[in-house]
């Protein structure tokens, strides 16, 4: 920990990639973790354009239940934590795998969201894209004005990443000092290659997860527990 605090102290440049762990303290449940809710719905099998196309109604009554989970939520201590490194940093480039909002809502200001955000609708006939965050959603699976489906504004499995916030977040990598990777199992890819990216770039890489991950053996410093008493420590 002592050794991760000089890093940081020291960095001109840094960069954070989160995952749902860092969600986990304010009560949303993670995908794989042991106490991920979201077990009885495999997101594999939900969160695809074919799941989609099958059956619009059962993927919105998911997300529907997912957003009137987090609306519930609150930022934690490591949500707060990031914001407060941002102000802190010279340059600080936070990239989320989270839906959920809450970085913006701790304060985070640039914020890249690799998979999308699931307060975001957009139209699957005319494209249509804008925020809608009633919950409940009146109707499922909701209609754009044109008549067509409204689909979450998040990346499903087999779908391209949002390019330009792609190519962002791959640059913060490749130009941190010190790359925190924080509250991921890091098996979903293009994002947990974002830590290779930082490590070939020579970035100092700082692990904080709860269990260990396949980057755990590789990255210069893996603190092992909760995001939300770990980062209030690294970065005070
Ligand atoms: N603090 C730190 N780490 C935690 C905490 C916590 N309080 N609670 C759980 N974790 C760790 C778990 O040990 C696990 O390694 O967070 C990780 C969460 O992993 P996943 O549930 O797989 O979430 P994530 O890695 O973000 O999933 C990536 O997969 O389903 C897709 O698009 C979805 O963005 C998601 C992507």
């Amino acid at each position: 920990m002592q050794r991760a605090r000089e890093w940081l102290r020291e960095a001109r440049c840094v960069a954070a990639l989160t995952g749902a762990g860092i969600s986990a303290e304010s009560g949303v449940p993670t995908f794989r973790g042991a106490g991920g809710l979201w077990r009885q719905f495999r997101p594999e099998d939900l969160a695809t354009p074919e799941a989609f196309a099958r059956d619009p109604r059962l993927v919105w009554e998911w997300y529907d239940w997912r957003r009137g989970l987090i609306a519930a939520t609150e930022p934690n201590a490591g949500h707060l934590a990031l914001a407060e490194l941002e102000r802190r940093c010279g340059r600080f480039t936070l990239v989320t795998q989270n839906v959920d909002g809450l970085h913006d809502r701790a304060g985070s200001r640039e914020v890249l969201k690799v998979h999308g955000d699931i307060w975001e609708v957009r139209c699957t006939g005319c494209g249509r894209a804008g925020r809608d965050d009633r919950v409940p959603l009146p109707d499922l699976p909701p209609r754009c004005d044109c008549g067509a489906l409204l689909r979450p504004g998040v990346v499903w499995f087999g779908e391209m990443l949002p390019q330009e916030v792609w190519r962002r977040a791959e640059c913060a990598a490749r130009e941190a000092e010190v790359f925190l990777v924080i509250g991921t199992a890091a098996v979903v890819y293009p994002a947990a290659g974002l830590v290779d990216r930082a490590k070939a770039a020579g970035a100092k890489v700082i692990e904080i997860n709860l269990d260990a991950t396949p980057y755990s053996e590789e990255v210069d410093c893996s603190l092992r527990g909760r995001a939300g008493e770990l980062l209030p420590q690294l970065i005070a």
